[in-house]
């Protein structure tokens, strides 16, 4: 038997939750009507937002999408070209079975060796130490779901073997929360990132809050990190080398667990190799990852292979672990895939093995993303030229973002009154400017600076 309630009018969620109880029990007979709205995504719900909108003149300037001067979502020369290729001559799409529940076995080949091979034998290191792990047989890796869905592994995977505890940096990007938070994390923290104030990194702040709060936490536990490896999102501000190298000691000092997300390579510097600094770095022999390092990739954007969710995880055990240790983690990995989408899609991956593995469409690869980075820096410079926009961090601003600084309360303006989309953080998607926008862009933001002065 049930007994109703009436609601009051001034605060229906609140008395909802006591209606519909069952007498004996008084247990709610409807737990899936107590379900609250959630708060829709602080980014891609924002393109929800933009597309209703009426206005002819709206930019939206949200989501990390890289697109040409006329508005439009790129593919690349190579992309385009391996599409073809895949399509008329090789047929690789006649057969569309499964994957296997870790990706294929090509697409494992290549990106490792895309990611440990090449993109570890650099300059700045005085030996290739991916190298050693690929021929050691330590990296236990699965093709995932772009960047995200790597992170989401990880941090199921994490949850369940290693620690619950994790450190994003203030500012980051809204989905890390989100991810940590609904797959197991119970204890999430933020390290000082950024200084909102004087629009620099807080490099020594961010130490010193590590060592405090990590140093003093005496539990066996340890605590997982989130380095975002360049072109930060949503600052597009990086620490310099000599930063990291203060940032991986202490990190590995105080026994950290690195999550290492790089869905930027090569729009750094436009170098796809040169931009893995701080895997190469984190990969040296002279850490020892007790936990495992973890390394979140994603050719999202560097491929632009966005809905197509081309991507790899992969967990390099120390070099202290019996084999046996890889063979659990490869296990374990498979159970967690498989009990949330059983294996990844093909199409995405068929594209970026081929680009990876034919030469010519290597090449062509690498000069697309210079092109890339090329017009994203062009039109960086437009702005601050434009603008007057502080040039203090020249040298460390990278990637697709723009972070203004604007206020929550000028950012809502922006949209409500020019339908300018920008992210709340006030964070500009670069490639959202371009020539029809840009005066129409900068005026507005003039104006707006001048009144919230
Ligand atoms: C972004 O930050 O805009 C991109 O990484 C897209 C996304 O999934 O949020």
């Amino acid at each position: 038997m049930t007994i109703r309630i009436f609601s009051h009018p001034f605060n229906f969620p609140v008395v909802r939750r006591q209606l519909y109880r069952n007498i004996k029990t008084s247990k709610p007979l409807s737990l899936l009507n107590q379900i609250e709205l959630a708060p829709p995504d602080k980014i891609l719900g924002l393109t929800e937002t933009f597309n209703n909108d009426q206005n002819p003149n709206k930019v939206n300037l949200t989501v990390g999408i890289y697109k040409d001067n006329f508005g439009k979502v790129t593919t690349f020369p190579s992309i385009s070209k391996a599409q073809k290729l895949i399509d008329r001559e090789l047929g690789l799409n006649k057969n569309l079975s499964y994957l296997p529940i870790k990706g294929g076995k090509d697409y494992a080949e290549n990106v490792k060796n895309f990611l440990y091979d090449e993109s570890c034998s650099s300059s700045d290191t005085t030996k290739n130490y991916g190298k050693d792990l690929l021929d050691n047989n330590r990296i236990s890796f699965a093709q995932t779901l772009s960047g995200t869905g790597a992170l989401a592994i990880s941090a199921k995977f994490l949850s369940l073997f290693i620690s619950k505890k994790v450190w994003i940096p203030n500012f980051s990007w809204a989905n890390h929360m989100n991810i940590f938070n609904k797959n197991g994390f119970k204890s999430i923290y933020n390290y000082s990132y950024y200084d909102l104030k004087s629009g620099q990194l807080t490099v020594d702040k961010w130490l010193s809050d590590l060592r405090e709060r990590v140093g003093q936490d005496k539990s066996d536990e340890p605590h997982c990190i989130i380095l975002h490896a360049c072109c930060h999102n949503p600052t597009g501000l990086d620490p310099t080398k000599d930063d990291w190298d203060k940032i991986i000691n202490t990190i590995n000092e105080l026994r950290m667990v690195p999550v290492i997300d790089m869905a930027y390579q090569g729009l750094e510097s436009g170098d796809l190799l040169k931009d893995a600094y701080v895997l190469r770095k984190c990969i040296d022999p002279k850490y020892v990852w007790d936990n495992g390092l973890f390394l979140c990739q994603s050719f999202a954007k560097n491929m632009g292979l966005y809905g197509e969710r081309v991507g790899s995880l992969s967990i390099v055990s120390p070099a202290h672990s019996p084999s046996t240790v890889k063979l659990a983690v490869d296990s374990q990995l498979k159970r967690i895939i498989r009990s949330i989408y059983s294996s990844p899609p093909g199409y995405g991956s068929r594209v970026a093995n081929l680009v990876l593995s034919d030469p010519a469409l290597k090449s062509q690869w690498f000069k697309d993303v210079h092109g890339m980075v090329n017009r994203l820096q062009s039109i960086r410079d437009k702005l601050s030229y434009n603008l007057e926009w502080d040039t203090v961090n020249d040298e460390q601003q990278h990637g697709m973002f723009y972070f203004t600084r604007f206020s929550l309360p000028v950012v809502q303006e922006l949209r409500d009154k020019y339908s300018i989309y920008l992210t709340d953080d006030g964070r500009l998607s670069l490639s959202g400017v371009n020539d029809s926008d840009i005066e129409y862009v900068c005026d507005t933001f003039r104006k707006i600076e001048q009144l919230s002065k």
